[in-house]
């Protein structure tokens, strides 16, 4: 049964303001009563405006009239109705109505947020990182927004299926085994150098010198491609060696995971060596469907929607004319797996901008074999590039990609120093693991602030700044809630007294904790989660500016109890934000 949680005030109005409308007219049943938050009331709608020219009334006239059927009778939930400009009307709730919400979101240990995906299941693709491939700041995006959606999905009750894709399958493992084969001297395991990310590191430089000796030398080059056919005849030897790279390779991404905290498990680790199987059959259905076709001995699929510079339709390769698979025909097994094995209602593939057309391809693919259906949701979540302060792509001063663990380690540095300086006295090990937390929360928020399709620079001294719109002022915020309410002493429950008279900013910050559910159904719609960082960006102003005005602790009661309680929604619900951000909330910075 999908939880509707506590319907937000937006919703209760929304919902006054539909039946005085049908009062008013019986054919605006079903219209959008156009509400909004407001600068000038506690919401504004615009149906008025909207519906005037088809209804053939004036405005003003209209909006007059559904003024006058939202009846604000005594003990009601509206207390104020006002007719502005051409046809806009100003609502007010009564402050009872604002106290009661308020008290209702506390009461909840979900914050009285709903679970509206129950019993839908979301498939997303992150991080995708490559085996023998240090994970490079190019993977970072796609980790930490796929990260987030899978949180957002999963808080809204959707069965997340979180998939990474890793890239554990091709030619060039034969390359890499056969050069291992030729070389027993060399040491590249954990057990044998000091870490899974230096194991990595290894592979990845004997990766780049196998790929040398195979240009250079063509003996060599004919032994790789020998191994590469053992490796995909499933040969024993052969294969014992790619799962060891295999497997060495995932220590070091789980450490990277770990490190920056998100969900994904060993669990989640469904490679594209995984679909191998599945390729023929797919490949037979697609022809059998008449999706892909003959070219040249190669099975192609001819877009008919996309078509490249030449004019001649854009190609999805499903196998080419060696009778070998790629990227395409991966992907293309995987969408057909997804949804006729997992069973997806929705599918999310993160990753960044310049593969849209190979996803746009895949899905129309999808489409044409009649697996991707109308009630089925896909999205290519595609993001934009990490730039280094020069503005250009970044790279290391030497031109090299950036080693993610480098730019972390930079970040959780610079949320050091600034930590530190504000807590001189702090002891070294807590100022470590707030420092990492700092750290990272930095990255995160940096990343997810930014609307996924702008770039943007990666600067871990303006990330990690205590002020403007960082992770760490969010992190202080809370912290600083946090602080009160220990001042205010634990025990303290939150009584609310829904009489009591709601001071302006008081009436803010309960409007803006309200929204939360609301910012987490458009973080859904549109699959971008700078929305909810920007909402707990003004929900920590939003209480700043209550606090400057609204003493907490000396207040009488009952005001003081209903400021503690503004406090203690106010703490959860950036605690509970940052969680669906992925970013830890301390209770002290
Ligand atoms: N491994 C790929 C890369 O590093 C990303 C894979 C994305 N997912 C997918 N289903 N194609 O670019």
């Amino acid at each position: 049964m999908p939880s509707t949680g506590v319907v937000p005030l937006l919703g209760l109005v929304r919902i006054a303001v539909s039946e005085a409308m049908v009062r008013v007219r019986p054919e605006f049943a079903g219209a959008d009563p156009a509400v909004r938050r407001s600068e000038r009331a506690d919401f504004q709608a615009d149906a008025a405006l909207r519906l005037a020219r088809k209804s053939r009334t004036a405005p003003a006239e209209l909006a007059a009239a559904i003024a006058a059927e939202l009846g604000l009778a005594d003990g009601s939930a509206l207390a104020a109705v006002e007719r502005s400009g051409p046809g806009f009307l100003n609502i007010d709730l009564a402050d009872h109505t604002i106290w009661e919400q308020v008290a209702a979101r506390l009461a909840d240990d979900r914050l009285g947020m709903g679970a509206p995906e129950t019993g839908r299941r979301v498939v997303i693709d992150y991080s995708a990182p490559n085996v023998a491939k240090e994970m490079h700041v190019g993977h970072l995006r796609t980790t930490i927004i796929g990260d987030s959606l899978a949180r957002v999905f999963g808080f809204r009750g959707a069965d997340v299926v979180r998939v990474n894709h890793l890239g554990d399958w091709g030619t060039q493992f034969g390359m890499l085994i056969q050069y291992l084969d030729e070389h027993p001297e060399l040491r590249w395991h954990t057990a044998e150098i000091d870490s899974a990310t230096s194991a990595v590191s290894a592979l990845d430089a004997l990766y780049k010198a196998a790929r040398a000796r195979f240009d250079a030398d063509g003996e060599f080059a004919d032994r790789a491609r020998t191994r590469v056919v053992a490796l995909q005849r499933g040969d024993a030897d052969t294969v014992a060696r790619w799962r060891d790279i295999v497997a060495e390779s995932e220590k070091a991404f789980g450490a990277i995971y770990a490190r920056l905290g998100v969900l994904l498990t060993p669990d989640d680790y469904v490679g594209e060596s995984f679909y191998n199987e599945m390729l023929a059959d797919t490949v037979d259905e697609l022809v059998s469907k008449g999706v892909a076709v003959d070219s040249d001995g190669a099975v192609v699929v001819l877009s008919e929607q996309v078509t490249g510079p030449d004019g001649e339709p854009a190609v999805l390769m499903v196998r080419k004319s060696d009778g070998g698979y790629g990227y395409d025909s991966t992907d293309l097994a995987a969408i057909r797996y997804r949804i006729t094995e997992l069973r997806a209602d929705r599918l999310l593939y993160v990753t960044d901008s310049r593969q849209s057309l190979h996803f746009r391809l895949v899905f129309e693919a999808a489409r044409r074999a009649g697996w991707l259906t109308d009630t089925i949701g896909v999205d290519h979540v595609s993001y934009g590039t990490i730039l280094g302060p020069d503005g250009k792509p970044f790279k290391t001063r030497a031109g090299g990609t950036v080693r993610l663990m480098d730019l972390l380690d930079d970040a959780v540095a610079g949320a050091r120093a600034v930590v530190a300086e504000k807590n001189p006295d702090l002891p070294a090990h807590e100022l470590d693991s707030i420092a990492e937390q700092a750290g990272i929360g930095a990255v995160k928020y940096a990343d997810l602030s930014t609307s996924r399709v702008k770039d943007y620079s990666f600067d871990p001294v303006r990330m990690t700044a205590f002020n403007g719109n960082t992770g760490v002022y969010l992190q202080y915020a809370h912290a600083r809630i946090r602080s009160i309410l220990r001042r205010a002493g634990e025990s303290t429950a939150a009584v609310v007294e829904a009489a009591v008279p709601l001071e302006p900013a008081e009436r803010e910050l309960a409007l803006a904790l309200d929204g939360c559910a609301t910012v987490l159904d458009e973080v859904a719609a549109t699959l971008e989660p700078h929305r909810l960082a920007g909402y707990l960006y003004d929900l920590a102003r939003a209480f700043t500016a209550f606090y400057d005005s609204c003493p907490v602790l000396v207040a009488p009661e009952p005001v003081r109890g209903n400021r503690i309680a503004l406090c203690h929604l106010a703490a959860r619900t950036l605690a509970q934000g940052l969680d669906l951000l992925g970013i830890a909330a301390p209770q002290r910075l």
